[in-house]
């Protein structure tokens, strides 16, 4: 929540009161925040080990091009051409019928990502404290953090969340963000070059870069395609939110690209942070979802203040993790905010209470107390994957399809064409393009992925 929530309103057709993004790089910024996260550096590289290396990465920029890219434009669009929350976009364009369950899937999505988002950030606030009290005391006593640690830093980071959200801090983190990100961006590149360095990097370097195309099945689409949703913070009306706060001058193609590409750079990079280290360090590249906290404090060790340099990296990763989790809670504020009247600070609180009790039973699982320990749901192994697979690999996928099939039967391309071609007149010349991805490919695609990973289940 970059924007200017108080006063700020510009005359340029928002509405009055609610309030824009001082510049388009403000825009750029949030949504850049938003974007880069948790997706980045802990889930891409983990799901990258999982499925095949350079193989995936290969299928995982073909998504973004493909149906990223072009989702991206399509929400920001709805967004700033209703704007509105992702429920009331939907029903300002139709009100009847059942479109607006489209938005109710978000706001759920919202609140289902947050609750296990949470947990993962919760470890990398965990990470950061051991780090900075071996940094002052040269040893550690947080280590090998169990279920009751698991819970208070889950808890901890959701209450951070909430207070930026209910507004205390809302232009201190803009101001935060600007500085830390770009840090974020060199401490990786530091990370890298050490890693590279660790003898017998080479392998996980070529790792990466050469595909094996028989690593590539049904499987690897979808999740290469879902981690695209989700590193973009597309399918369930973050973009569109933000794009409701984007001034009608602003570029939506320029803004969106950038977005786009930023993150994917990121990703990109976190790969090659880990891998070589990975291969040097004779770990499992498909060790799953606790791989970088397995490899990193590894790398950390064998650099010189290693213990320092820890604490700096899980400290700016953290932040990174805060704009995203901001971004998912201010979604669901939004909805309750505009559509039932409810003050901003209620339904914050509201809102973080209902993430802490649905995240409860992820943070026992992530502590190795798993309530699904002996039985298999939908073929994922315990709660933590199954929350990952319903949210991220199902209703992701799923919310941007119905976006698509709601923008080309309902809302029409011709109206979204007007918006963006409005501040970005160049576009009209890849508007045909554009409107034959929302309309056949992304839908028929996305489609054809869900079912043949959900048929067989
Ligand atoms: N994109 C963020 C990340 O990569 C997570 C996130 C924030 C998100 N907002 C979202 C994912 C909205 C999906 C939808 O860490």
């Amino acid at each position: 929540m970059m924007y200017a929530s108080t006063g700020g309103t510009a005359g340029t057709g928002n509405a009055p009161g609610r309030g824009q993004w001082s510049s388009g790089l403000g825009f750029i910024l949030a949504a850049a925040g938003s974007a880069v996260g948790l997706g980045n550096i802990w889930r891409f590289p983990y799901s990258t080990g999982e499925n095949g290396g350079g193989a995936f990465i290969l299928v995982y920029l073909v998504a973004v091009a493909a149906i990223g890219l072009p989702v991206m434009l399509l929400e920001i669009s709805l967004g700033r051409a209703t704007q509105k929350n992702p429920v009331g976009a939907i029903a300002a364009i139709r009100a009847k019928g059942p479109w607006k369950l489209i938005g109710y899937l978000a706001i759920l999505t919202g609140l289902g990502i947050l609750s296990f988002y949470c947990v993962i950030a919760g470890e990398v606030l965990a990470w950061f404290a051991d780090y900075g009290q071996r940094t002052v005391t040269g040893t550690s006593m947080l280590h090998g953090f169990g279920a009751g640690p698991s819970i208070v830093s889950f808890v901890l980071f959701v209450g951070l969340t909430v207070l930026v959200v209910a507004g205390g801090v809302q232009r201190g983190i803009e101001r935060w963000a600007k500085i830390l990100m770009p840090l974020l961006l060199v401490m990786m590149i530091a990370v890298t070059v050490r890693g590279l360095l660790l003898p017998g990097a080479m392998e996980g370097v070529r790792w990466l870069l050469m595909p094996d195309f028989s690593k590539i099945g049904w499987k690897v689409v979808l999740e290469a395609m879902s981690q695209a949703f989700f590193s973009l913070s597309l399918g369930m009306g973050a973009m569109l939110t933000y794009g409701s706060y984007l001034s009608k001058h602003q570029n939506i193609v320029a803004c969106g690209t950038w977005v786009v590409a930023f993150d994917t750079l990121i990703a990109v990079l976190a790969g090659f942070m880990i891998f070589p280290a990975v291969f040097a360090l004779g770990q499992e590249p498909g060790a799953g979802p606790t791989l970088i906290f397995e490899v990193l404090p590894k790398v950390f060790a064998a650099m010189p203040g290693g213990a320092f340099m820890g604490m700096a990296f899980f400290f700016l990763l953290g932040v990174a993790a805060l704009t995203s989790t901001v971004s998912l809670l201010e979604v669901v504020t939004a909805y309750f905010v505009d559509e039932l009247h409810w003050s901003r600070r209620k339904s914050v609180v509201a809102m973080g209470a209902a993430t802490v009790v649905l995240g409860i039973p992820s943070a026992l699982a992530w502590a190795g107390v798993d309530p699904l320990a002996t039985v298999r749901i939908l073929g994922q192994d315990g709660l933590f994957s199954l929350m990952d697979f319903l949210w991220v690999n199902i209703s992701l996928p799923l919310g941007g399809l119905l976006l698509c099939v709601f923008a080309s039967l309902v809302w029409g391309l011709d109206a979204a064409t007007r918006e963006i071609v409005s501040s970005a007149p160049r576009f009209a010349a890849f508007a045909g393009i554009w409107r034959f991805f929302i309309r056949y490919v992304c839908p028929v695609f996305i489609a054809i992925i869900l079912l043949t990973r959900l048929v067989p289940v």
